[in-house]
């Protein structure tokens, strides 16, 4: 899939499903955002599952063209912690809620599941440039307040995704300060 295709997304995709979940920042303390007990209801990997759940179901109901191979789990859960450190990092006292978006789209022979946050957007990129995991660049995260840290998640989500034929984009948002992540479905 080329960027240019991508880019045409909007213009000629038809949204097929789409959900949104809020996360309220009580405090200004990074740590309370990002590092929540097990039983925080807003706990990320609580809310990643429940944002993928309304994904799976929707797919496997309504689209038989594209299988969703079951370790996607944990990289909903990396879209998500990585949304959360950059809320926390960013937008902490700035707004109230982190809002995550779920979509799938289909455009031609593509489906698309999207994760969009208002989290502030990944660093040194221009809204609406699309690019890939080698534009991502990690801005080295100190561990014992934000969730991530190491630099890698999305590299191993990229490297996985590609071997079961799923392609991984990112861009800032234009009309929000926020980032999206793209699961391109290639159906053959
Ligand atoms: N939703 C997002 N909003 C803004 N920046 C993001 C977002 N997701 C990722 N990034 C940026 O991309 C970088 C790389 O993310 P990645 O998940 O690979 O590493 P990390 O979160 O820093 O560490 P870890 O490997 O422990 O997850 C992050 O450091 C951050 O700068
Ligand atoms: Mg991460």
């Amino acid at each position: 899939m080329s960027f240019s295709s991508i880019e045409h997304e909007k213009k000629c995709s038809k949204v097929l499903y789409e959900s949104k979940v809020c996360i309220p920042a009580i405090s200004s303390s990074i740590k309370s955002f990002t590092l929540r007990k097990n039983n925080d209801p807003y706990h990320p990997i609580d809310i990643a599952q429940q944002m993928l759940q309304g994904v799976k179901e929707f797919c496997c109901e309504n689209i038989t063209a594209i299988k969703i191979p079951k370790q996607i789990d944990d990289w909903f859960d990396e879209f998500v912690e990585n949304a959360y450190d950059a809320f926390a990092k960013n937008k902490l006292g700035e707004s109230d809620k982190l809002i995550l978006k779920t979509s799938v789209k289909k455009k031609n022979q593509q489906y698309i599941i999207s994760i969009k946050d208002n989290a502030g957007g990944f660093i040194n990129k221009k809204a609406g440039e699309l690019f890939t995991i080698d534009g991502v660049k990690p801005e080295g995260k100190q561990k014992d307040i934000y969730i991530g840290g190491e630099g890698i998640g999305l590299r191993n989500a990229s490297k996985f995704l590609k071997k079961e034929n799923i392609d991984l984009f990112f861009k800032n948002r234009k009309k929000v300060k926020g980032a999206a992540v793209k699961l391109v479905f290639n159906i053959s």
